[in-house]
């Protein structure tokens, strides 16, 4: 699948840039063996996060969706404009009054590197790498108190800019993957989380919480690229809920640790399912 990227890329690959809550790098090991073992044309990730399955793959031709805007723009822009991205990012100072500054300003109002520049800023020193807003849509993550954060990894940034010149990149719903799906396509599926209790919560990355009527809407999707032959990989939390909406797919169990988790009792190895309409 790597024909097209140079020996740099291929050798080392990009790592996600920014941490995201429900990534999946960790689990790339155990995702290995379960990702298509032929070849696809086309890769779609409509929840697309961090990247970590795309930043692995490398795939030749890709599009990536989510609905978060702030991280649409930044992905826009390390593709379409990374130097003067990283010319901006120069300007960041670690210090609890100066994120408290940058996280209050408004990023409409912002150019779309600045703006870029705020959300990997924010990303980088804010607690544990959260990008939480409150019910206005507000960033509403506290400084992190890190001492020494990584803000500009250039090579890292070089390599992320490459890769996305493969990708289309659109802010959008999931639904949205359906224009895509080609015959042969891999598409795989990393939706905010079914919780597995009440209180769990992963779904405040957007304003719009992501509840379990959208948990079946996404089934439905799934059941209709199946229906266009695509190849279908979905992720989501062991519950019973999950279980019976793909009952009739192929359901795997892998174990992650949860750096990101709000049960804070729980944080040893975590099953998740890996649904497939292959095998
Ligand atoms: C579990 S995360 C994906 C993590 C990603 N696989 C990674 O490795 O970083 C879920 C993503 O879905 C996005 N999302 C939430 N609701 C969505 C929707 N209705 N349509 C598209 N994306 C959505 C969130 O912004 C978030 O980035």
């Amino acid at each position: 699948m790597y024909e097209t990227y140079p020996a740099q890329i291929r050798g080392g690959g990009p790592r996600p840039p920014v941490k995201w809550a429900g990534g999946k790098f960790q689990l790339i090991p155990q995702f290995e063996p379960l990702f298509p073992q032929r070849e696809y044309g086309l890769y779609v990730e409509p929840f697309v996060g961090g990247g970590a399955v795309f930043f692995h793959l490398l795939p030749p031709r890709a599009v990536l969706i989510d609905s978060n805007e702030e991280l649409i723009n930044f992905y826009l822009v390390v593709r379409d404009d990374l130097e003067a991205l990283l010319q901006d990012l120069k300007k960041h100072e670690n210090t609890a009054e100066y994120y408290y500054r940058i996280r209050a300003l408004e990023p409409e109002q912002l150019t779309p590197v600045e703006r870029a520049s705020r959300f990997l800023y924010l990303n980088k020193t804010g607690y544990n790498g959260l990008w939480r807003v409150n019910s206005q849509g507000k960033h509403n993550v506290p400084f992190g108190r890190y001492k020494n954060p990584k803000i500009i990894d250039e090579t890292n940034l070089r390599l992320v800019s490459y890769a996305l010149r493969q990708a289309e990149i659109l802010c959008d719903d999931f639904s949205r993957v359906l224009e895509y799906a080609e015959p042969g396509a891999f598409v795989y599926l990393d939706p905010p989380y079914h919780p597995l209790s009440e209180t769990a919560n992963f779904t405040s990355y957007t304003p719009d919480a992501f509840g379990e009527d959208d948990q079946r809407r996404l089934a439905e999707v799934f059941r209709e690229l199946d229906r266009r032959g695509c190849l279908v990989m979905l992720s989501n939390s062991d519950t019973s809920f999950i279980r019976e909406l793909y009952k009739c797919y192929d359901i795997q169990v892998v174990y992650a640790k949860r750096a990101i988790n709000c049960r804070g009792d729980k944080r040893g190895p975590v099953p998740e399912l890996v649904i497939r309409n292959y095998s």
